[in-house]
């Protein structure tokens, strides 16, 4: 699937009927962490969890929204981008309701930039848009009003979900490919830290200007082309050591779950956790504590999810394990749509 091509979960937009209604989940992923923006493999899947956002047109210019503060950043950069990318929206009321824990990592502002932006399309009359365009639409949301500067990952995943599949996404040549979520009765769940993500910001940007800086010293465009790190100063190395290894281990993460290796899975978690933890240096001490207790309830493995500096871990049980308390046990649902 190429992510040029128009997705078929939304093209009902400028045909359906007000109100409208657009569901948009939120994601796991599995593993490829902090490859999206290096050009890399990622392995996420949607969730059944998500936002939906319910708009009706109203007379007038204004727009008034429930269950969102009135200086909301997703809503105002929502119009501010719609607007910039030529789509006028019109006078609405907008109601806004969530399953998606806010702050578990499952990526819920993704998901509300997603649903927010769907509905206001849709309500708008507007054309289709390819996955890609959507999801750097949504994106710049994120960036420039909300101040979190993310890849695309989350929102593709959001929008190209598929129930029972996870999604083996490479962002140099930006193609999506199912693949079957088989998980031979085991489980993934997904646990909090609890930590508070202070850093998050900040320590996920300077990552992102630190392999900037490593590409261009090896001379590369992207640490996708990236092989030998040995010769870039400390820790350079380090954070390209993490990427090049990262990619190597969604393939055969893929291929563990083709075969159903469940064990080689877990373990191909445990060494994305190590290489996030000391090469990448996104771990803090709340995760540690979040991934032993999985470890402990005999999880074959488990990692930092997401952007990292607090934030959550993704865990694989065997079948019929007692989870840790508060773990949310997770599947792969289908992709963002409109409710029509
Ligand atoms: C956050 C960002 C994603 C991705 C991950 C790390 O979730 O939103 O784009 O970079 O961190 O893999």
């Amino acid at each position: 699937m190429c992510l040029w091509t128009q997705p078929a979960a939304v093209v009902c937009a400028s045909m359906t009927p007000l109100p409208i209604s657009a569901f948009a989940p939120g994601r796991v992923n599995l593993i490829g962490e902090h490859t999206d923006y290096n050009r890399g493999l990622c392995l996420p899947f949607a969730v059944e969890l998500g936002v939906t956002v319910t708009v009706e047109r109203r007379a007038g210019g204004e727009i008034a929204a429930a269950g969102l503060p009135g200086d909301d950043p997703y809503l105002r950069g929502a119009i501010a981008e719609l607007r910039a990318a030529g789509v006028e929206v019109p006078g609405c009321a907008l109601e806004v309701s969530s399953d998606l824990p806010q702050g578990a990592g499952l990526a819920s502002s993704a998901a509300l930039c997603l649903a927010l932006v769907l509905a206001l399309r849709a309500a708008a009359g507007a054309d289709r848009l390819a996955p890609v365009e959507l999801a750097t639409l949504c994106s710049r949301i994120e960036n420039e009003h909300a101040g979190a500067e993310t890849g695309l990952l989350d929102q593709l995943a959001a929008l190209l979900g598929q129930a029972g599949q996870a999604l083996r996404l490479d962002m140099w040549t930006l193609e999506a490919q199912p693949v079957e979520l088989d998980l031979r009765g085991h489980e993934l769940a997904v646990l909090g830290s609890g930590a508070p993500r202070a850093l998050a910001a900040s320590g996920y940007n300077e990552r992102r200007a630190e392999c900037r800086h490593a590409a261009e010293l090896l001379g590369v465009e992207s640490l996708r082309e990236a092989s030998d790190p040995s010769g870039l100063p400390d820790p350079l190395d380090r954070r390209a050591r993490h990427v090049i290894s990262e990619n190597v281990r969604v393939d055969e993460a893929v291929a563990a779950l083709k075969d159903g290796r469940m064990a080689t899975l877990g373990e191909l978690l445990d060494a994305s956790h190590a290489s996030l933890r000391d090469n990448y240096e996104v771990s803090v001490p709340e995760v540690e504590r979040a991934v032993d207790a999985c470890r402990e309830a005999g999880a074959l493995g488990a990692r930092i999810m997401g952007g990292g500096f607090g934030g959550s871990v993704v865990a694989l049980f065997p079948p019929d394990r007692a989870l840790p308390e508060s773990a949310i046990r997770v599947h792969a649902g289908a992709g963002a749509r409109l409710l029509c």
